[in-house]
């Protein structure tokens, strides 16, 4: 039976047969309308027997295209025309489904791009929200040689941070390394033990060690420390103090600066640390530092004055925390299934010259969550590179599968004889069809992470059921 589900591995040999039984005679089995006779549609308006463009033996290549190539304004399907730019960006634009698009997203090129090779997604997304990913192109060459960088649209949270965990200036506990960047102190320069500026153990530190600054003469000796955050879009310092002195409060007008700087050479002034009056307890700090985002944003501690021979200030958990463009890969070779984040791979498919892929080209692949390959045969079957097409979801040959829209002719039907089953691919009478691919979202609970549906709501004069 034409159009029936046929084995993928016995597609090639059924075709040979079916070609010539079908071609050779006339069409002797009937397609259902209104791709048949009704229309002038037989097999060779969508088939070819040789030298074909389209993988299944069709007359145009691309499934969409072949689709389209009728389903146009001022062809031949002028009544239900589409467009590429139907397929819908949520939010955005568009009013189709997409057909191009998978559990690994779906790409898009720049249109500024000269490359003759193509990008394409794979894996599956296994990401909360929607996202965005960038792909550049920072060396030129074929796939294997060319390399690219890679951004996505999801911001995320980095931290360089410094818990004083070790008696030492370089202590490095965040998402980012901080060790090659360490505390540098500020007019003295003894180390760690010694002087004013010091990281030691005591009980008025958050816990453990922490950094103290105090006991003598502090004026313009302090400590400051560097931090790239130059991929950042905003930031903040947090840390916390305690202040401990001989006698609280006192008259001292001695003081420990915060300050900021983007470069090293401006400094502002966040805050005023007077060592005059002591705290219960670890004080928490938090400061927005977006406008110094730089490669060599850096914070200090600077002290004024005298401070007396047992009064200190106590600092802890000294962090600079951004938000980055979420995950990202600098100059990454091209090839087959290269890693991104979040259960997304991409492959560079060379093109018909050398470089395939050239500099600055860009691509951008849109990442949906929730949904996931087809698993039902008949529709598994017909993914193309892992992508949803026309023929996934339409069964272009028949009508006989059970369409949602309860207004739909029976099938077999008198006179029209199926028209207006919108030939789905499988029945999908109730949902069988979406929710194959949007499981993720088939929930009776919404505790199982999306709004529940399926569930019967009772009849009553504020409910009625559908
Ligand atoms: C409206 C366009 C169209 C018409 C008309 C059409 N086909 Fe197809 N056919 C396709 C497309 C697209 C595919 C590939 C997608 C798929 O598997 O359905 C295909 C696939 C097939 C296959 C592969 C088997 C399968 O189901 O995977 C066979 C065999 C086939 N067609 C035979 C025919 C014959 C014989 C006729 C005429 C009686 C015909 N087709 C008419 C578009 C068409
Ligand atoms: C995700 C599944 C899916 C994909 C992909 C899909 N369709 Fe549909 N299509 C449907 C369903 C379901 C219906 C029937 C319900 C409705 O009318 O919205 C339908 C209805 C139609 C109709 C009749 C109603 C109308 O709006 O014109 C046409 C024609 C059609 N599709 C063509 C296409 C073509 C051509 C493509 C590819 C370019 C395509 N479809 C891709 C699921 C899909
Ligand atoms: C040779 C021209 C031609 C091609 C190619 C073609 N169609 Fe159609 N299709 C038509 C015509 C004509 C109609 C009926 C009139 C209309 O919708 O404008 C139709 C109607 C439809 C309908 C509505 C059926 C109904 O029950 O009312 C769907 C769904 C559909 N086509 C899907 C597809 C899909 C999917 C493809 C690609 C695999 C495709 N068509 C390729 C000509 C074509
Ligand atoms: C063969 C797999 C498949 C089937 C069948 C399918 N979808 Fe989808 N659907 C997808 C993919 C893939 C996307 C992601 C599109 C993108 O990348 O933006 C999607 C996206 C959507 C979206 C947009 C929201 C989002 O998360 O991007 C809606 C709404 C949707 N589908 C509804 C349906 C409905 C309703 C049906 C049944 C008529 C259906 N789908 C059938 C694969 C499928």
């Amino acid at each position: 039976m034409v159009g029936r589900p046929v084995k993928r591995t016995q597609t090639s040999v059924l075709w040979v047969v079916l070609a010539w039984g079908y071609f050779a005679t006339g069409a002797a089995q009937a397609l259902d309308p209104p791709h048949d006779s009704s229309q002038s549609i037989d097999c060779f308006n969508c088939h070819i027997t040789h030298h074909a463009a389209g993988g299944a033996i069709t007359k145009i290549g691309g499934n969409p295209n072949l689709c389209m190539s009728c389903h146009t304004a001022g062809g031949v399907a002028s009544g239900s025309p589409f467009a590429d730019v139907d397929e819908a960006i949520p939010g955005t634009s568009g009013t189709s489904h997409r057909w191009d698009s998978g559990a690994s997203g779906w790409v898009k090129p720049s249109p500024a791009n000269t490359s003759l090779g193509s990008v394409q997604s794979g894996g599956s997304f296994i990401g909360r929200y929607r996202k965005t990913y960038t792909i550049t192109v920072t060396a030129a060459g074929d796939a294997g040689t060319a390399r690219f960088n890679w951004t996505t649209s999801k911001p995320v949270g980095q931290t360089y941070r410094d818990e004083f965990a070790a008696i030492a200036f370089n202590g490095t506990n965040g998402t980012l390394p901080w060790s090659t960047s360490p505390w540098q102190e500020i007019v003295e320069a003894d180390g760690t033990a010694a002087g004013v500026i010091q990281v030691a153990a005591n009980a008025a530190c958050a816990s453990g060690n922490c950094l103290r600054i105090g006991g003598g003469t502090i004026d313009t000796r302090g400590v400051r420390r560097s931090a790239n955050v130059s991929q950042g879009t905003s930031a903040t310092l947090t840390f916390s103090y305690r202040r401990q002195l001989a006698t609280c409060p006192n008259t001292s007008t001695a003081n420990v600066g915060l300050q900021v700087s983007s470069s090293g050479t401006t400094w502002t002034t966040l805050a005023t640390y007077n060592l005059n009056a002591c705290d219960s307890g670890q004080v928490a700090q938090v400061f927005d530092i977006t406008p110094y985002l730089a490669a060599t944003t850096q914070v200090r501690f600077l002290g004024v004055g005298t401070a007396g021979a047992s009064d200190f200030i106590y600092l802890d958990n000294v962090q600079v925390g951004f938000l980055a463009p979420g995950g990202g890969g600098a100059n990454v070779s091209t090839g087959i299934n290269v890693g991104l984040d979040e259960g997304l791979t991409v492959t560079f498919v060379n093109g018909t010259s050398s470089p395939s892929f050239a500099l600055d080209d860009q691509w951008a692949i849109y990442a949906s969550p929730d949904v996931n390959q087809p698993t039902t045969f008949a529709l598994a079957a017909r993914m193309v590179d892992g992508k949803v097409t026309c023929s996934t979801c339409h069964n272009e040959h028949s009508q006989l599968a059970e369409p949602f829209n309860p207004a739909a002719p029976p099938y077999p039907a008198p006179g029209p004889g199926g028209a207006g089953r919108d030939y789905q691919r499988i029945n999908a009478d109730i949902d069988q069809m979406c929710v194959d691919c949007h499981s993720g979202r088939n929930v009776t609970a919404s505790a199982q992470g999306s709004h529940p549906v399926g569930v019967l709501i009772p009849t009553t004069g504020f409910y009625k059921n559908p």
